[in-house]
C-alpha cells in the first residue's frame, strides 16, 4: 500500500475526436480503473481523473466538415465519452476537458512562469503552409519520413515507428491535398527542453517506482540529446498563448493538455472545499499511459514541472502499458479491424471485458491480444465456470436447504482462514505493485481452493456437516465480492445483494475479505439467481465474421 493516505489517479486525455475503443481500455482505462477501485477499498482518498484532449487541428478540421463550432464539436465528444466509459464501469471522480476555462487559465500560469525562470525563448521559424490551401501545416498534417529511423509516411509530429519527435521531417507532403507545402516564416515560442537533460536523468534514475525499461530507453534519448521544443501552432483552435505580440497564435496541444491533470485536480479539490494544490502536492500521483506516449510523459511533463520549481509535484509512477492488438493484428479503424467499446457493451456483459482483458494484462511494455476464443474460454471456463458456479452452488443450496438463512457452524478446519488471509495479503501486495493479471490469476486459485472444499464436503450428502460448509461458503462468496470489486464491479453488486449485506460492495474495506465469520448464522440471503449467463460459440462466430469487413 502506497505509504500516503491519497492518491490522484490519471488517464491519458482521450482526443475529442472519435470513440473510444479496446485499444484504450487495455492500455489505460481499465488498469487506472482497477487500480483506483483498490486504493479506495482500502482506505485511501483516491480520484481517478480523466478529460477529454479538445485542441488541436485534426479536431478543428473535423468540427468544420460536421459544419459545427469547435466548442459544439467537443462538447459532443466529451459526453459520448463519458457514457462509453461508464458503460464498462470505468469511474472517474471528475472528468473534465482540456478547453475549460480553469485550464486555459493555468496553462497561460505556467508558460508566463517558465519565461519567467528562463525556460522560453522566441525565435522566428520557417513553417510548411500549403499554398493551395492557404493553411500553415502544423504536425499531422504534415506527413514524409522520419529523419531519426527512415519510416515512411510518418507525421510530423511524432513518428510511429521509432516513438520519437522528428526534428525535420523528410519528403514532406501537405496532408490534406498531398501537394509539397512551402516554407514561410513565422514568430514561433520554444521551450528550452535541453536545459533539462540532466536534472530529468537524475529524476529517471532515482525514482524507483518507474518501470526499469522504460526508464532506460528514455535515458538513452536523453543521452542523445534533446531538443528544445516549438509550442506555438498557428492556428485559433487552442490555449492562446498570452502575449500581445501572440494573437493568433496558440498553444501546442502538447503544451497544455497534461497540465489538463492538474488543473482538473485542483478544480475538483476546490470545488469541494478543499486546497488542490496541497491534494496534489501531498498525494502519490499516478499518470496512467500507453507506451505512444512515453517521450511526452517522461520527458516534456516532467521537464515543465521542474521549470516551475516542482510547484506542483512530479509523478510518483507512470504506469506504462503496450498496445491491444485485435485477432493478432493491429487495430485499424480505416480497415474495420476495430471494436468501439460501446457495440461490445450493448453486446456483452461489461464484466466480460473487464476480466478478460485484466487476466492478460500484463505490467510492461508488450504488446497484448484481444482473441475471441481465447475470450469465450476465458469467460465460460473459467469466470463461469470458478466463480459462477461457486457463487450460484453456496447461495442457492443455502435456499434450498435451508430456506436462505446462514446455518450455524460446528467447527471450522483453520487452514480455511490460512487460506483466505494469504489470499488478501498476496493480492494486496500484487495489486500495490500494479500487477493486475497476477493478482486476478490468484483471486482466482482461491476461488478453485474453495469449489474443491465445497465438493469434497458435499453438503448435499453430508447432513451434520452441512451447515458449516455452507456458512463457511457463503462467507466465502462475501469475500470473492470485495476481493473481485475492482474487476468486476458489476457482478460484484449484484453478488452483495443476493448475500442481502448492507450500503455498496464499493463501499467496503479491504482488510474485511479476511473475515470468514462476517455472515452471522441466521442471516437471511436476498433473492438467489444466476450472476452470469454463458457466452454462445455462435455469439463469437458473428463477431469474428464481422472484422475486416467494409
Ligand atoms: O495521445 C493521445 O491520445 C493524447 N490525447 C493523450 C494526452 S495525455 C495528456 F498528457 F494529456
Ligand atoms: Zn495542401
Amino acid at each position: 500500500m502506497p505509504e500516503s493516505k491519497s492518491a490522484v489517479i490519471t488517464s491519458a486525455l482521450p482526443y475529442a475526436n472519435g470513440e473510444i475503443h479496446l485499444g484504450h481500455i487495455a492500455s489505460t482505462y481499465l488498469p487506472a480503473d482497477i487500480f483506483t477501485r483498490f486504493l479506495k477499498l482500502n482506505g485511501i482518498e483516491a480520484y481517478h481523473i480523466c478529460a477529454t484532449d479538445d485542441f488541436g487541428t485534426p479536431i478543428l478540421i473535423r468540427a468544420e466538415k460536421e459544419k459545427q463550432s469547435p466548442e459544439e464539436y467537443v462538447a459532443r465528444w466529451n459526453m459520448r465519452d463519458r457514457e462509453d466509459f461508464s458503460s464498462l464501469g470505468i469511474s472517474f471522480d471528475f472528468f473534465y476537458k482540456t478547453s475549460s476555462k480553469e485550464n486555459v487559465e493555468f496553462v497561460q500560469y505556467v508558460f508566463k512562469k517558465l519565461r519567467e525562470y528562463g525556460h522560453i525563448y522566441d525565435q522566428n521559424v520557417i513553417q510548411f503552409y500549403c499554398t493551395f490551401d492557404d493553411k500553415f501545416l502544423p504536425d499531422r498534417y504534415v506527413i514524409g519520413k522520419c529523419p531519426n529511423c527512415g519510416a515512411e509516411n510518418q507525421y510530423s509530429d511524432l513518428c510511429e515507428k521509432c516513438g520519437r519527435v522528428p526534428d525535420q521531417i523528410l519528403d514532406p507532403k501537405c496532408a490534406i491535398c498531398d501537394r509539397t507545402p512551402v516554407k514561410k516564416e513565422s514568430a514561433h515560442y520554444f521551450f528550452r527542453l535541453s536545459n533539462f537533460g540532466d536534472r530529468l536523468k537524475e529524476w529517471l534514475s532515482t525514482n524507483p517506482n518507474l518501470q526499469p525499461e522504460v526508464r532506460n530507453y528514455v535515458i538513452n534519448w536523453i543521452n542523445e540529446g534533446l531538443q528544445d521544443w516549438d509550442i506555438t501552432r498557428d492556428l485559433s483552435w487552442g490555449v492562446p498563448i498570452p502575449l500581445a505580440e501572440a494573437e493568433d497564435k496558440v498553444f501546442y496541444g502538447w503544451f497544455d493538455n497534461h497540465l489538463c491533470y492538474i488543473s482538473s485536480l485542483v478544480k475538483f479539490i476546490s470545488d469541494k472545499g478543499g486546497d488542490g494544490k496541497k491534494f496534489w502536492n501531498e498525494s502519490q500521483v499516478y499518470h496512467f499511459i500507453g507506451k505512444d506516449i512515453v517521450y511526452h510523459h517522461y520527458l516534456f511533463l516532467p521537464a515543465m514541472r521542474l521549470g516551475i520549481d516542482s510547484e506542483y509535484k512530479l509523478p510518483d509512477y507512470m504506469p506504462t502499458r503496450g498496445h491491444l492488438m485485435l485477432q493478432n493484428k493491429k487495430i485499424s479503424k480505416s480497415r474495420n479491424w476495430y471494436i468501439g467499446l460501446k457495440d461490445f457493451t450493448l453486446a456483452f456483459n461489461p464484466d466480460y471485458l473487464r476480466f478478460y482483458i485484466a487476466s492478460v494484462v500484463t505490467y510492461s511494455q508488450d504488446d497484448l491480444n484481444f482473441d475471441f476464443d481465447a475470450f469465450y474460454e476465458r469467460i465460460n471456463n473459467e469466470l463461469i465456470a470458478n466463480i459462477g458456479n461457486f457463487v450460484n452452488r453456496a447461495l442457492s443450496f443455502t435456499q434450498k436447504s435451508f430456506g436462505g438463512r446462514v446455518p450455524e457452524p460446528s467447527s471450522i478446519d483453520g487452514s480455511l482462514e490460512k487460506e483466505l488471509g494469504a489470499t488478501v495479503d498476496d493480492v494486496n501486495k500484487l495489486l500495490t505493485g500494479n500487477e493486475i493479471d497476477r493478482a486476478l490469476k490468484r483471486i482466482m486459485k482461491y476461488g478453485s481452493y474453495m469449489n474443491q472444499y465445497f465438493q469434497a464436503n458435499a453438503p448435499w450428502a453430508n447432513k451434520d456437516t452441512a451447515g458449516t460448509t455452507l456458512y463457511v461458503a457463503v462467507n466465502a462468496v462475501r469475500s470473492l465480492a470485495l476481493l473481485l470489486e475492482p474487476f468486476i464491479p458489476f457482478s460484484c453488486e449484484k453478488i452483495w445483494r443476493q448475500l442481502k449485506l448492507s450500503g455498496s460492495v464499493h463501499q467496503q474495506t479491504w482488510e474485511s475479505a479476511k473475515d470468514i465469520n462476517a455472515i452471522p448464522t441466521g442471516h437471511q440471503l436476498g433473492r438467489i439467481e444466476p450472476i452470469f449467463r454463458k457466452i454462445e460459440a455462435k455469439e463469437i462466430e458473428q463477431w469474428k465474421g464481422k472484422l475486416g469487413k467494409p
